[in-house]
């Protein structure tokens, strides 16, 4: 199929471009390269031995988009685009709302110009908010504690509306837990912007030595050691999801929330024994007081997906933290 990943040079749409592309399908990317590299294009394309059509864009200029869904006869859209950190949302919410609720306005409006109806978008395990009862499931309540959860569950509830206007649409919002990982060969990866919010990114830079340790945001939870406890999952298993609920979209209209995430939790201390292990060295570490804003503890229930898509995550902690640390070694040469 005709396929554009928006957003498909960031993290999790380069793993995606990657499998869909092995898989047959040809990957138009659109991308404004605000959190990415034009150098992760080289990269795909050297995995993938194929060359990929690439447009530096906004998905809020809704006429370009029209251009680049005609002119490569898309059939089915995968929406990564989006801002995506907590802090900065809470700082200039303006810029999340305009970039995620209203860019995902103009990537609709430009698919319903072109007579698209298929999509697939990136939300995200925030919507749920506090838990109230674990694991997470699909019907949880929805009650984001952040602004940038708030523009996904908006976005959301957008597409939800949409498909009751009309129902020849087919959308499936992919609700993500913690992506972590990277692809085997090393090439792609996550590369954050100036000091990492997030744990594997960061223990990454301590292991490298470009920062000094990592600070443990509190060891007094109660959890299974005391610190938090997320459900991790491998990149490339997030991307199979993606291959899986292309074939859901296809066949089955409507609208719907799936869970991405393994069902295991796992502890900051258990992500930072495994990655000692992968990268042969001792991760340096400071605990400091909870992180204002942190759950102790939230994973999925990934029954849904299984019964939907079929699909459910296979890769261990141990293979995503040895990815992560290859991509990391090769980031450093
Ligand atoms: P990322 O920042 O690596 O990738 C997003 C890509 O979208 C980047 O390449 C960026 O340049 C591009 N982009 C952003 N705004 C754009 C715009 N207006 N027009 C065109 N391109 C734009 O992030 P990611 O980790 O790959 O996340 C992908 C999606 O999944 C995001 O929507 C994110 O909110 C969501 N998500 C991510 C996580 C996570 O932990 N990584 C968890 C849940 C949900
Ligand atoms: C964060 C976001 C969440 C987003 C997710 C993406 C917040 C409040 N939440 O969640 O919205 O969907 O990233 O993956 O930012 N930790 C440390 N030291 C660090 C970094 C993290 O101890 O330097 C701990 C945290 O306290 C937590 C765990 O590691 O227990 C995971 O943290 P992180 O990777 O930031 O993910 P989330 O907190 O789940």
């Amino acid at each position: 199929m005709n396929i554009l990943l928006t957003g498909g040079l960031g993290f999790i749409g380069s793993h995606t471009a990657v499998v869909l592309s092995q898989q047959g399908h040809q990957v138009t990317i659109l991308d404004n390269l605000c959190n990415s590299q034009i150098g992760v294009l080289a990269n795909l394309e050297k995995i993938t031995n194929q060359k990929l059509p690439f447009y530096e864009a906004d998905v809020r200029d809704t006429q370009m988009l029209c251009k680049v869904l005609s002119e490569n006869q898309i059939e089915v859209v995968i929406h990564f685009a989006g801002l995506k950190s907590v802090s900065e949302s809470a700082q200039d919410p303006l810029k999340y709302y305009d970039n995620n609720v209203g860019g995902t306005i103009g990537l609709i409006e430009a698919m319903q110009v072109q007579k698209i109806n298929k999509l697939i978008f990136s939300s995200s395990a925030t919507v749920y908010g506090i838990p109230h009862y674990l694991p997470c499931d699909e019907d949880h309540p929805l009650a984001p504690i952040n602004t940038y959860g708030k523009t996904k569950l908006q976005a959301e509830e957008i597409m939800r509306d949409l498909v009751v206007s009309d129902p020849a649409w087919s959308i499936v919002a992919l609700r993500y837990f913690n992506p972590i990982g990277a692809h085997e060969s090393g090439l792609l990866g996550e590369v954050p912007n100036g000091v990492p919010n997030n744990l594997m990114p960061y223990v990454c830079q301590v292991a490298i030595g470009k920062l000094p340790h990592l600070n443990v945001f509190g060891d007094d939870y109660e959890t299974k050691d005391g610190t938090g406890e997320r459900d991790y999952i491998h990149v490339m298993d997030l991307a199979e999801g993606h291959l899986a609920a292309l074939n859901y979209v296809n066949h089955c209209p409507g609208f719907e929330v799936i869970n991405l995430g393994t069902g295991i939790p796992c502890s900051v201390y258990e992500v930072i024994a495994a990655f000692e292990k992968s990268a042969r060295r001792t991760i340096a570490k400071k605990v400091q007081p909870r992180r204002s804003g942190d759950l102790p503890i939230y994973f999925a229930k990934a029954d849904k997906a299984k019964q939907l898509l079929g699909w459910s995550a296979k890769r261990d902690l141990q293979t995503m933290c040895d990815s992560s640390w290859k991509f990391q070694e090769n980031l450093s040469k």
